[in-house]
Parts: C-alpha cells; structure tokens; sequence
C-alpha cells in the first residue's frame, strides 16, 4: 500500500473515499458526538449531512459504528464514512487501528482503490503512535488470501492508496509522525507476510518451503540465513525435531534468521518459533473435524519471520535472532510412537506420552540451539502450543508464561501497546515437577489439568537461566469470525507485539 502523511484539507485529496472519525465528547454531563472545527467546516461544504445524520439519531459515534454517505453537493469528496471512535477519554491506539480497518474494508468493497483517512487530535494517543496504528489497521484492513483463486470475474478489490490527514499540524506534517506511518507501514505489511505464510495449506509449505520461504525473505531484506538440513541436525543430535519430523517425508528443518545492527555492542534477543507445517497429532491422530486448521500449526514461525523481516527493514539497532523448528507431524511407518523416550541435543530425554504434543518436543531443540548458540538476553517463543490456552483465554489473548517477571511484564506492556493482548498465566513448581517422567528427565504431557501452564514448564526445562518468555498464540493465530481487520485464517498475530518489544528495547 501506498501512504502518504498530510496536513492540507482533507477535501482537497481526489479520494475514492473519505473517512471521517467522530469523537463522543462530555460537556455539561452529557455525552454525544462531536465535531472537531475542521468536521464541521467540511460537514457545511457538504451541505450539513454529517450533522443532519447526527441529529437524525443515526449515527452516534459508538466506537465501531460506521456509516457511509454520499455527498450530493458537488464536491471532491464521493464518498463520506462516518466511523464512531466513541468516548474521547477511552481511544485507544487499538481503536484507531480497527477504524482504520472498518474503513479500508467498507471502501474495498466498493472497488475503491484511494482512501483518506482524517486523524483528529485525540487527548489519549499520542500523535505519531495514532499515525501508526491508523497505518497499521488500512494495510491489515487490505488484507486477502487469494494466492489460490481465478479472480478475473469476481476480483472484490482492495485498497492501495492511504492518505493520512493530520489536523492542526501547520503547513507540512512532522517528520515524527511520517516515521511511526512508514514503521506502521514496514510492520503491518510484515503480518501480512507471517498470514499469508500461516494461510499456505500443509501440501504447498513443508519445511524445506518454509525454509526458502524465509531465505527469500533474507535476500530481500539483508538478513542472514542459515538452514540445518537432517544431517546437520543428526550431527548436532537434535532427536526431539528428528522424532517429531520422522513421520513425514518431508524432512524437518532448523531456520536461523539473523539481524545484525550495525552498532556492534548492543542486547541479542532470539525469537523462537513453533514451526510445525502441519499437525495431524501423528500415531496419536487428531479428531477428522477441525483438523485442517492445524495448516497454521506454524504461526509461531510466521510471526518470526514476519518480526525479522521488520527488525532488518526498520534498522533496529538490536542484535536479533529468529530460530524456527520446522517439521510436519504425521503417522507413519517410521513415525515415533507414544512411549518412545527421544534424547534432544540438551542432553535431556523425553518421554512421549502423546504424539500430539509434538510442538514442546520441537522447541526442547530450538531453544536449546538458541540458548547456546547465540547467549541471548532474552529468549522469546512464540507457539500454537495447547487446546488448553485456547480454552482458558479463548481468540482473545495469547497466554503468557515466563521465568522473569522483568522480561513478562515488558513483553506484558508491549502487547497492550500494540493491541495483540497477551495475559499472564501461572509457571508453577507444580507445573514443573508434573512434567517429570518417572524413566525420562520429562514427559510431553501431565493430562488434562493446567495444560497451558505444564507445556510452558516443559519448555522451561531447556531454557537454563536465560530470560525467557513463552507465548501460546494457539486461541489468538487463528480467526473464524468478522473483526474490522482480520479474515479468517491465520492472524499474523504476534509480529506487532515482537516490534513493540524490539523497537522499546534498552
Ligand atoms: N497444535 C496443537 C495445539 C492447538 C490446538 C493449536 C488448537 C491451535 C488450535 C498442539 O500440537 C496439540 O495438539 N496440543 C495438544 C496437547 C495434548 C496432547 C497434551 C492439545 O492441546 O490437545
Ligand atoms: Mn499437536
Ligand atoms: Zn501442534
């Protein structure tokens, strides 16, 4: 998407379509929409209809409401879409960010390619975090998987054009405010990237793909790449990937991406990623219903390659590592088995109990390598890990597990920030002594109880004393229902947090 950051009348922009958002304001113990001198400047070239669908009682700026309008009055502007930010003391970066979506989804429709989006000062955002998330929410919004579909008759459109108005900013707009769109720019479209490779069906993206698929990112973006093939990764005796990997094929891979900055001292941070192609639970198979939505079973791994695509496209100035354990789970004749114990490259063994908690059996290996091959300050991972984070938190927050609450609450701060809620759950000693096999160091299940909370404290076992924190996005990859910037499929959740987190690092 082309963006453009503006201070002149936003009437001026030969837009498809203009969006307006309209605040509710108090005043006097009542609260009601509002609008700001330039509003009402534009609503009287228009004729009065903004205010005649206010006093009509339609439109009540609810934040999410949204109505569109076409101007008779001859004028630039062909279409007109109210979107109700709500209460002016509760606007959040969030909210901006949906509207933005709600915006570019009404105007996609219509085949609209050009859309202005009118930015209000707003008391409760900052000015360039507003120009961000507003950034962020149109190139969310734009958003299709059609990589798979004859188009030429039923083509709905996107859009490809954001201009974005600032009110009250004098003649130009603040290099400030062009610097958080271009950032908002560079990561939305990064998510789009971790979707689409999250969306790619199991059959189009074994590891070996995943693997060019991040190298092709690493040429186009200046990352380092590395990729350990079966060999490599015997050599290194890493059994939980090889067990995990064995039923397939399609042999597993190990996907190192690297973001060297250019100031040499500076905090190393790994991001580890869940990056199973394709989950069938293998010897221990899944239920038939459903299951095709285990093709994003490696959102974890997409949201990596999509956070280092950004951290080398915006020069953070932080040493960052992605680390993705790729292999696809299936049964098979040279499928490992419940009940085979399987040495990882830490040295510990593990007890399989169910094949189908094959994800904490790939990352035993992934965090080990991360662990010892980078000595990072911090380790991150990011894994559709558990059934039973999705039942606790649902599609509204990753859980959030850690063995530093410094580094939990960081990760904690930037998540709210960046509008991808993750919430703490408990890490136990319980949970830990409930992963100890009785012939293995562990076991890949403790049963029913805390499922979340034992997968996380099986991870904990191979990440020594480095910080560390684990993010199930098992609820949160994947969406089925409407949201003013999500389709279904994978969510690319996960990369805006990353950034958030990256971008604040000290
Ligand atoms: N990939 C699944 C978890 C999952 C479920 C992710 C639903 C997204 C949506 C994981 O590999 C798995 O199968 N976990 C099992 C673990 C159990 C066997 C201990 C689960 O949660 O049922
Ligand atoms: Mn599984
Ligand atoms: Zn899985």
């Amino acid at each position: 998407m082309q963006v453009s950051v503006k201070t002149t009348d936003p009437q001026a922009s030969a837009a498809d379509l203009l969006a307006l958002p309209i605040l509710r304001r108090t005043r006097g113990g009542s609260t009601a929409p509002t609008l700001s001198p330039t509003a009402r400047a534009l609503d009287r070239a228009l004729g009065g209809i903004v205010s005649a669908a206010i006093q009509s009682g339609d439109f009540r700026a609810k934040a999410g409401q949204a109505l569109l309008l076409y101007p008779t009055k001859s004028s630039p502007v062909q279409r007109l879409l109210l979107i109700g930010l709500g209460k002016e003391s509760s606007v959040t970066a969030e909210r901006l960010r949906r509207a933005a979506g709600t915006a570019v989804r009404r105007a996609g429709s219509r085949k609209n390619k050009r859309i202005s989006f009118w930015l209000p000062k707003l008391r409760s955002v900052d000015r360039d975090d507003a120009a961000q998330a507003v950034t962020e929410g149109a190139v969310l919004g734009s958003y299709r998987f059609d990589h798979y579909r004859d188009l030429q008759e039923s083509d709905p459109g996107t859009v490809r054009a954001l201009s974005l108005f600032l009110e009250n900013e004098g003649k130009s707009a603040p290099a400030s405010a062009r610097r958080a769109a271009k950032a908002g720019l560079v990561i939305a479209e990064s998510q789009n990237l971790a979707r689409d490779l999250s969306n790619q069906p199991g059959n189009e993206l074994p590891p070996a793909k995943l693997a060019s698929e991040a190298r092709k990112v690493a040429r186009e973006t200046g990352l380092r790449c590395r990729v350990l093939d079966v060999a490599e990764l015997k050599r290194r005796k890493m059994g939980g990937i090889l067990a995990v990997g064995g039923g397939s094929s399609r042999p597993p891979r190990l996907i190192v991406l690297e973001h060297r900055p250019k100031r040499t001292r500076s905090a190393t941070i790994c991001l580890v990623g869940k990056g199973v192609t394709f989950d069938s639970g293998g010897i221990s198979i899944k239920p038939s219903a459903g299951m095709e939505e285990m093709k994003h079973d490696m959102g974890g791994a997409a949201a990596v390659v999509g956070a280092m695509r950004a951290a080398s496209l915006l020069a953070l100035p932080v040493h960052v590592v992605g680390v993705i354990g790729a292999a696809e789970n299936l049964p098979s004749g040279t499928a490992y088995r419940p009940g085979d114990v399987v040495r990882t490259a830490s040295g510990k063994t593990i007890e399989v109990l169910n094949t189908d908690a094959e994800g904490r059996v790939v990352l035993a290996d992934a965090l080990h390598y991360s662990r010892t091959e980078f000595k990072p300050d911090a380790m991150i991972d990011l894994a559709t890990l558990t059934g039973a984070c999705m039942v606790a938190l649902g599609p509204w927050a990753s859980g959030l597990f850690g063995n530093d609450d410094n580094l939990v609450e960081k990760v904690r701060k930037a998540s709210n920030h960046a509008g991808e809620r993750a919430w703490p759950m408990p890490l136990f000693d319980e949970h830990r002594r409930a992963v100890k096999s009785t012939i293995a160091d562990v076991k890949n299940t403790a049963g029913r109880d805390a499922g979340a909370s034992t997968a996380a404290a099986f991870l904990a076992a191979f990440v020594g004393d480095t910080p560390w924190v684990h993010l199930d996005i098992a609820g949160t990859g994947w969406t089925s229902t409407a949201h003013p910037y999500h389709v279904k499929g994978g969510t690319g959740v996960g990369v805006r947090l990353l950034l958030e987190l990256l971008r604040g690092w000290k």
